[in-house]
């Protein structure tokens, strides 16, 4: 396969754990010299995809291109363009951060002088570059990995999760010198669970769930888009609902939300939702829920509604209007879901 200016690229890429898949045929395609954010509930295999695009693990089936190039099981050495970071990084406790540091530069590519400290200084670790790992923080220990993933500055940087345990002022400063990387022309493939973080990060996401890619693209062109509003009416009334709303939107922009639970997504300005409203009272139908918005967060849930009930993260994120337990999960993603099948 060839997918020209594509930093990264899968297709059709399998991975199962025993008899349970993690990844389902995932194709991913991630541009270069822009912050892409990788999201989806957990579970949902983002890290075992990391771990497959650094050739930690080996996929079942399906093929990886990274920089241009097919990735496969002899490639680790090329890594030496991939800075990656994923789930906690592992150091030596006992050896100082600075000396952590330097013990990767010794056995990666070559990095020049200087390097180590300018890396500490951007992390913020050069007070405590001299103390051992032992003695960081959550917080530290993060920063540090994303100092090593940087040593040999690297074309394609892999962050899974690297915002976890940072403070705010850590997520800041990560947050601009993600986006100074991107402005240099390196692609940043990046993991997360703070929806807001990444809707002023990155520029373009992909949301998988069920290891399915169910949507990916520019954010601005997504959030455009999606711009939606969702209700909840009683199950013996979604056609009803449906047929109520059809005149104001359309035939194809009213569908129903993964799972059997009542949930419609109607394609309107977020600002119209109050003309959906009027709809459904005029047909007698009164929505038990009302949701609007095309921020990330919406879109997020509406692709994943069914899966992020098979997690405490239905709760974390919460389900903005709606009293109820969120769904069970549906099992693979669907067509309502929107992932190519
Ligand atoms: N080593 C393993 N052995 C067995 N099952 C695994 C293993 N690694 C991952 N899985 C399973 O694969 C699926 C995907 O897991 P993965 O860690 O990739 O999810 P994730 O998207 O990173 O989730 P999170 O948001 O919680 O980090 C899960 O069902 C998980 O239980
Ligand atoms: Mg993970």
């Amino acid at each position: 396969m060839t997918n020209d200016g594509l930093a990264l690229a899968t297709r059709g890429l399998q991975k199962r754990f025993g008899t349970r898949p993690a990844l389902a045929g995932l194709d991913l395609s991630v541009p270069s010299g822009v912050v892409y954010g990788f999201l989806g509930p957990n579970g949902a295999g983002k890290t075992t995809t990391m771990r497959l695009l650094t050739g930690l693990i080996h996929p079942d089936a399906g093929t990886i291109e990274v920089l241009g190039r097919s990735f496969g099981r002899a490639d680790r050495h090329r890594l030496f363009e991939v800075g990656a970071l994923i789930e906690s990084p592992s150091f030596y406790p006992y050896l100082s951060g600075r000396d952590n540091l330097r013990a990767l530069a010794a056995t990666g590519a070559p990095t020049g002088p200087g390097r180590i400290e300018e890396l500490l200084e951007l992390v913020g670790l050069r007070e405590r570059g001299k103390d051992k790992v032992q003695t960081y923080s959550l917080g530290m220990k993060q920063r540090l990995g994303i100092a090593a993933a940087l040593l040999s500055d690297p074309r394609l940087l892999l962050l899974d999760e690297p915002a976890n345990g940072l403070d705010p002022a850590g997520i800041v400063a990560m947050r601009e010198t993600l986006r100074h990387l991107a402005a240099q022309g390196k692609t940043v493939f990046v993991s997360s669970h703070v929806l807001g973080e990444v809707q002023q990060l990155a520029d373009v996401i992909g949301i998988i769930a069920a290891g399915r890619l169910v949507r990916e693209g520019p954010i601005d062109q997504l959030l455009l888009g999606e711009g939606a509003v969702r209700i909840r009416v009683e199950l013996a009334e979604v056609d009803a609902a449906r047929t109520a709303l059809v005149p104001l939107v359309g035939d194809a922009m009213v569908e129903a939300i993964a799972g059997d639970d009542g949930w419609l997504a109607v394609h309107i300005a977020a600002t119209r939702a109050s003309e959906v409203n009027r709809a459904l009272a005029q047909a007698g139908i009164y929505a038990s829920a009302l949701e609007a918005g095309n921020d990330l967060e919406s879109l997020f849930l509406e692709l994943t509604r069914g899966e992020a009930g098979a997690s405490h993260e239905g709760t974390f994120f919460g389900l903005a209007g709606s009293n109820d337990a969120p769904p069970p999960r549906s099992g693979a993603a669907d067509a309502s879901t929107g992932g190519p099948s």
